[in-house]
């Protein structure tokens, strides 16, 4: 190293960790700003903190500098850092602890390296420019009375952008007045179970195996719970026979969570039949409709009798679940009673972030982000079932057609837990069917993979990492087929 070099290496300011991961070149640069957000937001870098001069920072990451001044170009245009002439780059934003701050994660919270666990959508790729522009936009428009108590039901210009999405992107018959704003499925359940409480329902049918929350939800509301099987159909449907008065039933049609299987056309009919038979109420959640890679879109229950279903939305897969925005579509014979105890719960859900949406909707941002990440999660989900199956070729594979999350079927519960504890070693997150409380009764073992969730520059060496620890169990076929 010449003298020069060495001097400005030393000169350098500071020794930086940066967590790029591990793997490959592309995204390098994206690598390098995630790395350095994550320091300032964790504390680690705090405001007035010297950064690496661009050549230094180059040198040391083995990356050209031209990547590093691209990053830090970006950083500086977020508000994180700024550089002034003749002196050197600083962080400006203050993450942590500076500036009396308090830390922005839980402390004790889990980390993964790797977070492949279902239900998440990329957080990364949120789209905050859009929401920050539609969220900047709703306050500037609104009248006062927005900030006040508003109507449970939701603000009516979200209602009407919903109803007309729902209408054209999902085949829903809906109108706004049927519509209600929830803070997501969690609550729509509730309210739903609430309502059906109230108004002398004593039982309620939910698919096997289903989300132990969802189930949970139902019984606390005072119901009780009738699980039903699911096959290579979707839910037997049949098995209603076997309960006295079952007043509704809980389901995922479009895909099964979290089996990924499709109700069929002739289940469809079945269960619609046996609802109008019975007078009962079928709960249709749509969590991760907007994504389907294979085959037709699949239209609604909802629009096959609107009368009985109660249609069920949510941001929480095409934005984010931190949002807590959901919406319902109801019968009239329910309408009343759920806006009811939606109002007891908390009255209405928040007016800005409802006009937000509202204007994500009118402006087609909403639409083109869903369009975007369409794109993406089938390009994940292509190349993870190229790394598994090559691997891995008598892996028994469910759910890849379409969502979020596909299920690696397994042997035994036993197997289930060796995976889930090396993955856990590894600092890879994953859930599993029986350890993750799918079951009601008992049913058989697997790992639900979801691809989501990891952020587009790693999910290639997370895909790796995961088939990687696979093979190590599974690599003699001991799948469930084995
Ligand atoms: C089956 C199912 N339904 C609904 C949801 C969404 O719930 P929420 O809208 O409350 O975030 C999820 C999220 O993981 C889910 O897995």
């Amino acid at each position: 190293m010449s003298n020069s070099r060495e001097e400005e290496w030393s000169n350098s300011t500071l020794d930086l960790f940066l967590d790029l991961g591990i793997g490959s070149r592309p995204g390098l640069r994206a690598r390098i700003e995630e790395g350095l957000r994550d320091a300032i937001r964790e504390g680690r870098l705090r405001a007035g903190a010297r950064l690496p001069a661009t050549r230094a920072l180059a040198r040391d990451l083995n990356v050209s500098r031209g990547t590093v001044v691209q990053a830090y170009a970006q950083l500086a245009a977020e508000g994180w850092i700024a550089g002034r002439r003749g002196s050197a780059t600083a962080v400006v934003f203050d993450g942590e602890q500076g500036g009396g701050r308090p830390s922005l994660r839980e402390p004790g919270a889990v980390r993964w390296r790797f977070d492949l666990r279902p239900g998440r959508p990329d957080a990364s790729s949120f789209p905050r420019a859009e929401w920050l522009r539609a969220l900047r936009r709703a306050l500037v428009l609104a009248p006062d009375d927005v900030l006040g108590y508003g109507s449970a039901q939701g603000q009516l210009a979200l209602r009407n952008e919903l109803a007309g999405y729902l209408a054209r992107a999902r085949g829903l018959r809906v109108r706004a007045d049927s519509l209600l704003v929830s803070t997501g499925f969690t609550q729509s359940l509730g309210l739903i179970a609430r309502a059906l409480e109230a108004s002398g329902a004593a039982s309620v049918a939910m698919e096997e195996p289903s989300m132990p929350l969802h189930r949970a939800i139902v019984r606390s509301c005072g119901l009780r719970l009738r699980p039903l099987g699911v096959d290579a159909e979707g839910l037997r449907v049949r098995e209603l026979e076997r309960w006295p008065a079952v007043d509704a039933v809980v389901l995922t049609p479009n895909r099964q969570h979290p089996t990924g299987v499709t109700l069929s056309p002739r289940r469809r009919s079945r269960l619609l039949g046996w609802a109008r038979a019975h007078g009962s109420i079928v709960v249709e959640d749509d969590y991760d409709g907007e994504f389907r890679y294979e085959g037709h879109p699949i239209g609604p229950l909802q629009s096959l009798d609107p009368a009985s279903v109660v249609y069920a939305g949510t941001v929480s897969k095409t934005l984010a679940p931190g949002l807590r925005l959901g919406w319902l579509a109801l019968p009239e014979r329910l309408r009343q009673a759920v806006v009811r105890e939606k109002e007891r719960a908390d009255w209405q859900s928040g007016a800005l972030e409802q006009l937000a949406l509202a204007e994500l909707l009118r402006s087609g941002a909403y639409d083109r982000h869903i369009r975007r990440m369409r794109l993406r999660y089938r390009r994940r989900r292509d190349l993870l079932l190229d790394a598994l199956r090559s691997a891995l070729p008598g892996v028994e594979l469910a759910g890849t057609a379409a969502g979020l999350n596909l299920l690696v079927r397994l042997r035994d519960a036993t197997l289930e837990a060796e995976i889930l504890a090396a993955a856990s070693s590894a600092g890879i997150g994953l859930e599993g069917l029986v350890a993750g409380g799918y079951y009601e009764r008992s049913g058989p073992a697997g790992i639900i993979v979801g691809y989501a969730a990891v952020p587009e520059h790693c999910f290639r060496v997370a895909a790796e990492a995961l088939v990687t620890l696979l093979a190590r169990f599974l690599g003699r076929a001991r799948s469930a087929s084995a």
